[in-house]
């Protein structure tokens, strides 16, 4: 672990995720005490700017927190110092000057640090155009000697298998792979992490996961929100691999995975690529697309100035996957995905088969529900008999809402948890370079054929900006088995 003596470089630090991300989740750290001691922060990015445009920026997004009475006290205070451990320099990407002008600033804060060893962190928040330079720059001027570097990286990490491939490759002739921390910001949410505890160390849980008592799997991602703005980058990649590819697709291997021997880094990430090697390719038959259109006042995606004239880019998805083994073959795993639908929801929806009539009529299924945000829930959907003196069964609902369960709890933020697990050298909550490989060889063939790099590409669907998603949603869902029961 990194626990003194270190330096962590942000860079892409003028840009949207450093601001919106990377400085709160860093503040929040600081805040706690948790970065090394004497801990140094420097920003780096094109922008020419003075230390007073930069505090600007690193801090613009930082809020008083509201459920934490002791990180809200300390907020003014540890602001002002938050200010005094960071500082700036401007460079391009792709030059070694630039480089050589960090160098010596690192140098600088080192030699007045006056430690025993020279850490550095770099913390690449920038757009995949720049990685590979920056990376080859930063490890062939920036790299410390005298103490461990480690490289924090986000996605997207390709767009398909082979450009994945070639980017895995050239980070790798710089970084090693215990250097290289790789994020998938949905593996640091406090419900994700939480799956492998609810499955493996309650009897209850782990007996039912299986295509023994399960009819199918939902995993839906749903956002209130359009592209407003970010569509340059949004239709080049499309929600497919914005989402799905990435967060819900660790979802499904955190959920779906064998019980790892130990906690440790390697026998988790082990059971996940296990899974993922069960998957096959995504068939063209359990595909559903979708593009949202004016509604309410709202602009329709290819409204957005920032998206390319009548672009095929999906901002829908519905997709089933098959996890062939033992436990889960015959399961569908639908996979649901949206921008600019009705609500703010991302969770996972188990419903199990239908309990053996006999002596009920008309039993609503049981369900197991993960709310991942907001509001992180665990609820099961069960039948109870009417109090009284009637036997009736009624649909209820065993609960565990955190909010009202941990009641003094703060949840972390994903990146807070994910930065504090780099800088203790945990890589377990991070995206092994054999997962990529596995998690590419699922999607590419349909990525391929909606791009129309394969025969005619599909038609997206339209639905109306705020609504529950192209009209077929549901005949698709039902498709596979699922039984609607209330509004979801
Ligand atoms: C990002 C996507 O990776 O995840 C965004 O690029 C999406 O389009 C975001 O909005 C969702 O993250 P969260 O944490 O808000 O669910």
């Amino acid at each position: 672990a990194l626990t003194e003596d270190t330096t962590i470089v942000v860079l892409g630090a003028s840009g949207d995720l450093a601001q919106k991300k990377t400085f709160p989740a860093l503040f929040a750290l600081f805040q706690q005490d948790f970065l090394p001691k004497d801990p140094k922060i420097v920003g780096y990015a094109r922008t020419k700017m003075d230390e007073a445009e930069f505090y600007k920026r690193e801090t613009k997004y930082l809020k008083k927190p509201k459920d934490d009475q002791k990180l809200a006290d300390n907020f003014d205070e540890k602001l002002e110092d938050f200010k005094k451990i960071s500082s700036y320099v401007a460079g391009t990407y792709d030059e070694d000057s630039g480089f050589e002008d960090l160098k010596k600033h690192l140098e600088e804060i080192e030699k007045a640090r006056g430690g025993k060893t020279k850490n550095r962190v770099f913390y690449m928040a920038l757009p995949p155009s720049v990685f590979i330079p920056v990376a080859q720059h930063l490890k062939k001027i920036c790299y410390s000697t005298e103490g461990q570097n480690r490289i924090i990286i986000e996605k997207p990490f390709g767009k398909d298998l082979e450009s994945c491939r070639e980017m895995i490759s050239a980070v790798k002739d710089a970084w090693q792979e215990n250097e290289t921390y790789r994020i998938d910001h949905y593996l640091g949410k406090e419900m994700i992490k939480n799956i492998l505890v609810l499955r493996f160390s309650n009897p209850f849980f782990d007996s039912c996961m299986n295509n023994h008592y399960i009819s199918n799997v939902q995993i839906s991602f749903k956002e209130p929100f359009g592209t407003e703005g970010r569509g340059g980058y949004f239709d080049e990649f499309g929600i497919i691999r914005d989402v799905c590819q990435n967060h819900l697709l660790q979802t499904l291997s955190v959920l779906t995975m064998e019980r790892p021997v130990s906690f440790s880094a390697e026998d988790i990430r082990d059971e996940k690529v296990k899974v993922l090697k069960c998957i096959p390719p995504i068939e063209r038959k359990d595909v559903l697309l979708g593009q949202y259109v004016a509604a309410d006042g709202k602009p329709g995606y290819l409204e957005d100035d920032t998206v390319p004239k009548g672009s095929n880019s999906p901002t829908f998805a519905a997709m089933t996957l098959w996890v062939n083994n033992g436990r889960w073959e015959g399961v569908p795993f639908i996979m649901k995905a949206g921008k600019a639908l009705n609500e703010s929801k991302v969770e996972i929806r188990v419903q199990f088969k239908d309990a053996t009539k006999g002596i009920f009529q008309g039993l609503t299924r049981n369900e197991l529900v993960m709310r991942i945000q907001p509001d992180e829930a665990v609820y099961i959907k069960l039948n109870s008999k009417v109090p009284g003196f009637v036997t009736q069964a009624v649909p209820t609902e065993l609960d565990l809402t955190y909010k009202d369960r941990f009641t003094d709890a703060r949840v972390p933020q994903a990146y807070e948890a994910l930065i504090r697990d780099a800088l203790r050298g945990d890589h377990s909550n991070f995206v092994r370079d054999d997962e990529l490989d596995v998690a590419w060889k699922i999607f590419t063939p349909i990525l391929h054929w909606i791009e129309g790099k394969d025969g005619k590409p599909p038609k997206c669907e339209p639905y109306p900006y705020g609504s529950r998603g192209p009209s077929q949603i549901d005949q698709f869902t039902e498709k596979y088995g699922y039984v609607r029961a209330s509004a979801d």
